[in-house]
């Protein structure tokens, strides 16, 4: 197979399983090119190869940006389709919606799995065994996903029907994201900022802009991904009243593919 992965990872949780699940197909002679979903996605969708989605599931659903992304999909015309995600705990049957929403663009569902990952939102103290443990755990899932993808063995799991198509257009219609934003807000601590950029460089969505010299967080734009908050270097990019030790599971540099 040549596989045209394309990957939405807030933290890091999503990219470390879709490098995984890359790292084993290539090892069974697979080809495999990994895309970074962001601001700009252009697709590569050459002859036979194969779709591979991976990205976070958000709300029992995923973040806007990805069901966008999904929904500006070419036509599948049959092309074959995986996906994989990750989450803290609940998918709430997702899975089935995505496989309805592909199967409608025209696409053959292969396979889907979901991986428990250590949890990216509200870590007073991160506990650090027990995230390896799940990592690991995880880990371990991405290489038999791998294989069973590769042996056509894998199966995509049909869900439950009406629960998360709710949870699908709570999130599109930016009701589940207004409310969130509203409990638990993204602010900058302009004492601690070093005013480095990096946080405007890399929100997926445009949603960081500058306020004079300090980042300012568009709350009508923010998806609540958690990227800026995980890799600023000074810790200036919080929760108000809710201090959490900074959660990533890639150091920065790692997530330039
Ligand atoms: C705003 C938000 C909503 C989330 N919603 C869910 C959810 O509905 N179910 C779940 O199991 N995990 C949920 N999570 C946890 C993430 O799915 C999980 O930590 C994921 O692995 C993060 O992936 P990433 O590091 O690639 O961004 C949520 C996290 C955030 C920040």
């Amino acid at each position: 197979m040549k596989v045209e992965y394309y990957v939405f990872s807030g933290t890091g949780n999503t990219l470390t399983i879709a490098k995984e699940v890359g790292r084993r197909l290539e090892e069974n002679g697979n080809e495999v090119n990994l895309h970074m979903i962001g601001k700009f996605n252009s697709f590569r969708m050459s002859g036979e190869s194969v779709l591979g989605l991976a990205f976070p599931i958000a709300f029992f659903s995923s973040y806007p940006l990805v069901l966008r992304f999904i929904a500006s999909l070419p036509e599948g015309k049959g092309r074959y389709i995986f996906m994989t995600a990750t989450m803290g705990g609940s998918a709430l049957g997702a899975e089935g919606k995505f496989r309805r929403l592909v199967r409608q663009k025209g696409y053959k569902p292969m396979g889907s799995e979901l991986f428990v990952m250590p949890g990216n939102y509200n870590n007073g103290v991160i506990p650090v065994e027990k995230n390896q443990e799940l990592i690991s755990a995880a880990l371990e899932k991405a290489r038999s996903f791998a294989d069973k993808l590769s042996e056509g063995k894998a199966s995509w799991n049909r869900g439950i029907p009406l629960i998360p198509s709710m949870w699908y257009k709570l999130v599109s219609s930016g009701r589940s994201l207004r409310f969130f934003y509203r409990m638990f807000p993204i602010m900058v601590d302009n004492d601690k900022c070093m005013k480095c950029n990096r946080c405007l460089e890399n929100c997926p969505v445009g949603a960081i802009n500058k306020k004079g010299e300090y980042p300012f967080i568009n709350k009508n734009l923010c998806e609540s991904c958690q990227r800026c908050v995980a890799f600023c270097p000074a810790h200036a990019i919080v929760v108000p009243g809710k201090p959490a030790e900074q959660y990533r599971a890639v150091e920065f540099e790692e997530f330039q593919i």
